[in-house]
């Protein structure tokens, strides 16, 4: 008989779902709040809305799609944390009410771990073990990963995240929320010819709120003397930042992999889909001998099918949670 598994997401301004049938991602459905996009960043309190309005339909599109039935399920995975408080309650609760009426167990999944196991959706799965980078909007962390569930972070940033640091200058540039990929694709057709600081932290750790400060500064400078500077140099200064941020990300992980003697690297999260961080990795594949692992475009944003494939690992160990449980948004990878 098959495994079959529900993934819901609701941690941040994406709502997912996605079925999971033995070892393939059957349906991975993503609903998008776009209402944030003119706002500067996520409003919490539009965000949880949105999910109450969106989840039973997304959920349903996921079920279908797949050419389930809801009785067909063996288990529903959710995103405990970390995230917004009001959006994660939104998955916990719908997840315990739906598996509460059919009966069926119930699996918290960490959405950094998560980020890390969608690695294992597609083939070449990584062996153990390995380095993962991950950086998304709300996190940057190495963590070194010695099982599915047996993951040690070695550092991470001691204030701003990645993804955080292009969507902040990226609101200095004018660009939406979030600015990520708009920096990405304009980076394409620019040189990176700015230089600007790369902030440390120690040992393992990152600090971006340094560089978002001296990017603002420089911005102010150069607009006293040239009010268009920006306009006329946008996709300049966005290759600059963009390679000054995976500059430092990709420092780290050289560092990291020197310490462990790990040669087996990978990125995930959000900013992991970013074009000159993949083409990096690749580069220093060649440079560092590393073997890199680079995870699709759909599995490194926020989705539900890596919920689905952490689901799963802890579903073959049993791994259950009680129905007392709530939302934790400071949830911690936590070493075994
Ligand atoms: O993992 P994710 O979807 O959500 C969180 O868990 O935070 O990451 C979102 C972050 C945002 O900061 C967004 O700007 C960034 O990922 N991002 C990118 C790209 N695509 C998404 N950053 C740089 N280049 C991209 N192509
Ligand atoms: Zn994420």
């Amino acid at each position: 008989m098959s495994t079959i598994i529900l993934g819901i997401e609701s941690s941040c301004d994406d709502t997912g779902a996605s079925i999971l049938i033995d070892d393939k991602i059957a349906s991975n459905v993503v609903s998008s709040q776009i209402v944030h996009k003119n706002l500067g960043g996520v409003v919490p309190e539009l965000a949880s809305r949105k999910h109450i309005e969106n989840i039973i339909y997304v959920v349903n599109q996921a079920i279908d799609q797949a050419q389930i039935k809801k009785s067909d399920l063996s288990a529903i995975a959710f995103t405990r944390g970390p995230g917004l408080m009001g959006s994660l309650l939104v998955g916990v609760s719908f997840a315990k009410s739906m598996a509460a009426a059919l009966s069926i167990p119930i699996i918290e999944v960490n959405h950094m771990e998560a980020h890390i196991l969608a690695l294992f959706i597609d083939e070449p799965r990584p062996s153990f073990p390995f380095l993962c980078l991950t950086v998304s909007g709300g996190h940057t962390q190495i963590v070194q990963v010695n099982g599915p569930l047996e993951m040690e972070v070695l550092g991470k940033t001691i204030d701003d995240a990645a993804g955080e640091a292009f969507d902040k200058a990226g609101k200095y540039l004018g660009l939406p929320y979030p600015a990520g990929p708009h920096i990405d694709r304009l980076a394409q057709t620019g040189q990176a010819k700015y230089t600007f600081p790369k902030p440390q932290a120690g040992g393992l750790n990152f600090s971006f709120s340094g560089l978002k400060t001296a990017v603002l500064y420089f911005l102010q400078r150069e607009m006293k003397n040239n009010n268009e500077f920006i306009s006329e140099n946008l996709a300049d200064i966005c290759a600059s930042l963009q390679s000054t941020i995976v500059d430092i990300l990709t420092e780290k992980l050289v560092e990291a992999s020197a310490i462990t003697g790990i040669r087996s690297v990978a990125i995930a999260g959000g900013v992991s889909a970013n074009s000159g961080l993949r083409t990096r990795l690749n580069d220093m594949a060649e440079k560092e001998g590393w073997k890199v692992y680079i995870p699709k475009l759909a599995y490194c944003v926020d989705n539900a099918a890596m919920i689905a494939k952490a689901g799963q690992f802890k579903y073959e160990k049993k791994l259950f949670s009680n129905f007392d449980l709530t939302a934790d948004p400071r949830l911690k990878i936590v070493s075994p």
